[in-house]
């Protein structure tokens, strides 16, 4: 549903006598710079097109609605449904700030593959709080509110980096945003990749003990930065460490440490590579590097499964192909390859087949478009 078809099937919901929001809250993809942020590292990623559409109406009575899913909460069977989580999150962080939050009606829908490591779930956790942030008047900054949302998605489970709340804040049509996740600072490169284009391939499949898996490794990197710092108290994460001291450093992990260590290293390398591949229209480059991040993330930080690395295979041997590799956490979720925009069509059917052939399922596949980040709109001004 786009936010004006959005905007038409909820407009007769805004109540007449009660304060209304509106907000639109994209996904994001990424171009380089996987696992780094929780390691406060580097990362490139960039808002989509697809996106979530909610709004927030003032109520004195709790009601959540899933427009595209036709589920809502609180229900006569007393079920959670997944989503409420996200919502739970929010308040959870809201009521330790500022207290007890009154109730509110929602309703939302998305065109954002959920699972698909495309941040369905961040969009929804920013454009919840910063709906309410606008309904109450509560004048938090969107710096705060990117706070709080990556508190928020810390309380529902993930213990995850700040890199999909960030872009979703900030995101600048046509431009990827290079952020330092030691400070949350960043620069934006603007994204022309001429004849080229960027297309996603969810592969339809979610891997069970995805957000214990991740958090595995987000331990495990706690754990290599404790041992660093007992022999350098002046680092702070692993991403403090240059290529040079690689070495050094190693002596006290054990090999699977070191295989972590290594990719968080590279991958931030590959960020600086890809931001001056960027910069010099090198696309070339900008294609290998997705493969060599792909290979870093399947063979060291070891996130990748058969379906993301059969279709990063595909992209290998497709003729014209220039790179590919896989997007978000892994285990399943989706991948991103650089094509030429002339070879896009056929490319997708190809690839679709082949797929199907060896999973039986058809993998969503569609053009990268990059758009700007969240924004508010007036929803007094579309009351019926
Ligand atoms: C998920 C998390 C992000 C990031 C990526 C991996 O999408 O939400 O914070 O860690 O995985 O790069």
């Amino acid at each position: 549903m786009t936010m004006q078809e959005f905007i038409q099937k909820t407009k007769s919901s805004i109540p007449k006598d009660a304060e209304s929001v509106f907000v639109r809250a994209p996904g994001r993809i990424n171009l380089i710079g996987e696992h780094t942020d929780y390691n406060l590292g580097l990362c490139f990623p960039a808002a989509i097109e697809q996106s979530v559409s909610m709004l927030v109406c003032e109520s004195d009575q709790m009601k959540i609605v899933a427009l595209d899913r036709a589920q809502e909460y609180p229900n006569s069977s007393n079920e959670k449904p997944d989503w409420m989580v996200y919502f739970e999150g929010v308040y959870k962080v809201l009521e330790k700030k500022i207290g007890k939050v009154n109730p509110v009606n929602v309703y939302f829908s998305s065109t954002i593959p959920s699972g698909a490591g495309l941040s369905s779930s961040s969009a929804i956790t920013c454009a919840f709080i910063t709906a309410l942030n606008e309904l109450y008047q509560w004048a938090f900054s969107k710096d705060q509110l990117c706070s709080m949302t990556v508190q928020a998605e810390r309380n529902s489970g993930l213990e995850g980096g700040m890199m999909d709340q960030i872009t979703i804040f900030n995101g600048i049509k046509n431009h990827a945003l290079l952020i330092n996740c030691k400070n949350w600072s960043f620069d934006s490169y603007k994204i022309d990749f001429g004849e080229y284009g960027l297309l996603i391939i969810d592969t339809g499949v979610k891997h069970k003990l995805v957000d214990s898996d991740y958090n595995l490794r987000s331990r495990m990197c706690k754990a290599i930065t404790a041992k660093l710092q007992a022999k350098n108290s002046m680092i702070n994460s692993i991403s403090d460490i240059t290529t040079d001291e690689i070495a050094y450093y190693s002596q006290v992990l054990n090999i699977e440490e070191q295989e972590l260590f290594c990719y968080v290293i590279e991958e931030n390398n590959r960020v600086i590579q890809m931001k001056e591949a960027i910069v010099q229209n090198d696309i070339l480059c900008v294609g290998k590097l997705l493969f060599e991040g792909h290979d870093g993330l399947k063979t060291k930080y070891k996130v990748s499964c058969d379906e993301l690395d059969f279709l990063v295979e595909f992209a290998k041997n497709s003729k014209g192909v220039l790179g590919a590799r896989m997007m978000g956490g892994g285990f399943g979720g989706s991948t991103i390859h650089l094509l030429p925009l002339a070879q896009m069509n056929q490319y997708m059917e190809k690839i679709s087949e082949s797929y199907y052939k060896k999973f039986n399922i058809y993998p969503h596949c569609f053009p990268a478009q990059i758009e700007d980040g969240l924004r508010i709109v007036e929803a007094n001004s579309i009351r019926e």
